[in-house]
C-alpha cells in the first residue's frame, strides 16, 4: 500500500524518535510511512486499542503519557485540535514534559481557514491571518501558543483533508451525494500521502537550516467540490445528479456546512513547492482520487463492479 510513498521519502537520522500525538487519519498515515522507513514511533490516542502499542493521550480528563514513556523523543507532531477554551490542550497538558525533551523539530497541524474569505483569491503565508469563524479564532490562538513555547515548532496549515475512506467516492458509489455549485466558489485541499510526505520533508529541511515558521500544505488545484465529484463518478462509471445551485441547496446544510461555503480562498503551496522544494505526490484530486480508488477497493468499501 505505501511502497510508492516510502521509495521517495527519506528516513530520520539514526536514534530519532517521532512521536505523533493523536494518531487519528493524519497521524495514522505519517505513523505507518514512518515506521516503514524504520523510524522508531511513538502514537497517543484518547482510548487506545489494548494491543496497538498506543499510549493514553487524553487531554480532557488529563491523562497523559508519563515521562519516561516520552524519553529520547526528537522529533513530534502534534494533531490535536483545539478544545472548547482559549488555550492549546496540548500544551496545557503536557508543554512542560515537551520542554524537557531532546526535540529537534516540532510540527502543529493547523488550518488555512485561519486565512478567513480572500473572495476567491490567492493567500499565502506571508499574508495575515483573517479568521472569520470561531474555530478558526481559537485556532489561530493555538498556533500562537505553539509558536511562543519555545520548542523548535512549525506550522503546517492544512485546507481539506482527504484521503482513502475521507473521499467522495463511497457515496457517489452508493448514489447519496447530492452535488452543489455556487458560482466561483473553490475548494483547497491535501491528499493525507502528501500530509505525511511534506512532514518528513519539512523535518529534513529543518534539519539543513530551512525552518519557515509556517508552511502550507496543500495541492496545486484549488477547484469546485462538484468539479471533483464529477470526476469520482466518471472513475467509478456511476451517474451522479447534475449540481443544485447553492441558493437552492442552503437551506438543507448544516451550519457547520455552511460555514465551509462562506469562505472561498486559494491558498499558495510555493512556500513548500518551490523555496523548500517539496514535489506533491497528488498534485490534484484527479491522482488523488485515483489513490484512493485503488485504496478503497481493496479496503473492501467499494464494489468491484466499476471498470478499472
Ligand atoms: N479534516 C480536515 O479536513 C482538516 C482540515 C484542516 C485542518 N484539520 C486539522 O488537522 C488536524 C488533523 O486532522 P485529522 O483529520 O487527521 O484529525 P483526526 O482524524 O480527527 O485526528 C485527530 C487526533 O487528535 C486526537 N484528539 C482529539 N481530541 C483530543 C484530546 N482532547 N486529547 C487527546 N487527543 C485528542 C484524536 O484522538 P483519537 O484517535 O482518540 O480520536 C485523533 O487521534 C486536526 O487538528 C484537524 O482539526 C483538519
Amino acid at each position: 500500500m505505501l511502497e510508492s510513498l516510502v521509495n521517495r521519502c527519506r528516513s530520520l537520522p539514526a536514534g530519532s524518535t517521532l512521536c505523533i500525538l493523536g494518531a487519528g487519519f493524519s497521524g495514522q498515515r505519517l505513523a505507518a510511512l514512518a515506521e516503514a522507513l524504520n523510524i522508531r514511533v511513538l502514537t497517543t490516542r484518547r482510548n487506545p486499542e489494548p494491543d496497538s502499542g498506543a499510549l493514553r493521550f487524553d487531554t480532557a480528563s488529563k491523562v497523559v503519557p508519563g515521562e519516561s514513556d516520552l524519553r529520547g523523543v526528537t522529533h513530534l507532531l502534534s494533531t490535536i485540535p483545539p478544545g472548547r477554551d482559549q488555550n492549546d490542550p496540548v500544551l496545557r497538558t503536557l508543554g512542560a514534559q515537551l520542554r524537557q525533551l531532546p526535540l529537534r523539530w516540532v510540527g502543529y497541524l493547523s488550518t488555512t481557514g485561519i486565512y478567513g474569505n480572500t473572495e476567491g483569491n490567492w493567500v499565502s503565508e506571508s499574508d495575515p491571518p483573517q479568521p472569520t469563524q470561531d474555530r478558526s479564532r481559537r485556532r489561530l490562538i493555538c498556533e500562537q501558543e505553539w509558536q511562543n513555547s519555545g520548542l523548535p515548532v512549525q506550522i503546517l496549515r492544512l485546507p481539506g483533508i482527504y484521503g482513502p475512506g475521507r473521499s467522495p467516492l463511497a457515496a457517489v458509489q452508493a448514489g447519496t451525494l447530492k452535488p452543489v455549485q455556487k458560482p466561483g466558489q473553490v475548494f483547497c485541499r491535501v491528499h493525507i500521502d502528501d500530509i505525511a510526505a511534506a512532514c518528513l520533508h519539512l523535518m529534513h529541511c529543518s534539519a539543513a537550516g530551512q525552518h519557515p515558521p509556517v508552511v502550507n500544505v496543500c495541492d496545486h488545484e484549488p477547484a469546485p467540490s462538484h468539479v471533483m465529484q464529477r470526476h469520482a463518478a466518471e472513475l467509478l462509471n456511476c451517474d451522479l445528479p447534475e449540481a443544485r445551485s447553492y441558493a437552492d441547496a442552503e437551506a438543507d446544510m448544516s451550519a457547520m456546512a455552511r460555514t465551509f461555503w462562506a469562505e472561498n480562498r486559494r491558498v499558495s503551496n510555493d512556500l513548500l513547492c518551490k523555496t523548500l522544494g517539496y514535489s506533491m505526490i497528488h498534485p490534484t484530486f484527479r491522482s488523488g482520487l485515483a489513490q484512493c480508488l485503488m485504496e478503497e477497493r481493496l479496503m473492501g468499501r467499494l464494489s468491484q463492479n466499476a471498470p478499472d
